[in-house]
């Protein structure tokens, strides 16, 4: 059984103010949806102040990326001891990361291995862009960064790993992969190599999370496929009514 996870990705929006307001909306509106895992992902200025007021609540806290070295001189950067001192989850490998910050996958694979060390869980992203759909390079493209990206682990490391397929041309855009075809890539494409390098066990065991164009209105489509064990969410999850509707959806997959 794979409890299903609802991650909130607040991108880069909100001050640190403005991220206090939106979790003291989200405290009460979401905390009681106990068969869920929810998590909001803050930038990293407003992470210890959005910590703060969820400490001793059912919403855990996530950062949008981390670096791989432990200190030192990484100008801008922030080591995985910092992020764990506030959050339980870290984003990487984010498409975004990827096409604007130079993110290859071999940095992904050192960012993992450097926050499982520390202990944090780590939310993997992978997807195709839309060129790459177009062309046919979905498996291609997918199965490169599932094995780079997770080169390395144990099967044991593998528990504090979450994946969400995030197919780029879904993300932002409204429009949201098919819940049959994001299941698909999932099914045919996600868990396979995660079985070839860990075993059937893991690869049935392991959180995959669907995200790009995400709603309260199109969310309980993709809870309903077998494969697909919740949401990374952008622009909904800054919205507090749709990110509980995202939530309510999840808890009665
Ligand atoms: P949107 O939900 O805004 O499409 O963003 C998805 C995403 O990139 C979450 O990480």
């Amino acid at each position: 059984m794979r409890k299903p996870l609802v991650a909130g990705n607040w991108k880069m929006n909100k001050t640190s103010a403005q991220a206090v307001a939106l979790a003291h909306e989200l405290l009460p509106a979401i905390k009681n949806f106990d068969q869920v895992e929810k998590v909001v992902c803050p930038t990293f200025l407003s992470i210890p102040a959005v910590a703060n007021v969820l400490k001793d609540s059912p919403i855990g806290v996530g950062a949008q990326d981390v670096y791989f070295e432990a200190s030192g001189a990484h100008t801008g950067e922030v080591s995985p001891e910092m992020v764990k001192e506030f959050c339980q989850y870290v984003i990487i490998g984010h498409s975004e990361r990827r096409a604007r910050f130079g993110d290859t996958d071999e940095m992904v694979n050192k960012k993992v291995k450097a926050a499982l060390a520390i202990g944090l869980t780590v939310i993997m992203c992978v997807g195709e862009t839309l060129a790459e759909n177009e062309s046919g390079k979905t498996k291609e493209v997918v199965d490169r960064q599932m094995n780079e990206g997770l080169r390395g682990l144990s099967a044991e490391q593998m528990k504090n790993v979450v994946i969400a397929y995030e197919p780029v041309w879904a993300i932002g855009t409204g429009r949201a992969a098919s819940a049959e075809g994001a299941n698909a890539v999932i099914k045919d494409f996600i868990r396979p190599p995660m079985k070839a390098m860990f075993g059937d066990a893991v690869s049935q065991s392991v959180r995959v999370l669907y995200g790009g164009s995400v709603t309260g209105a199109n969310a309980s489509e993709f809870f309903a496929q077998p494969d697909i064990d919740g949401a990374l969410v952008g622009g909904a999850s800054l919205k507090p009514l749709d990110f509980t509707a995202i939530v309510q959806a999840a808890s009665s997959r």
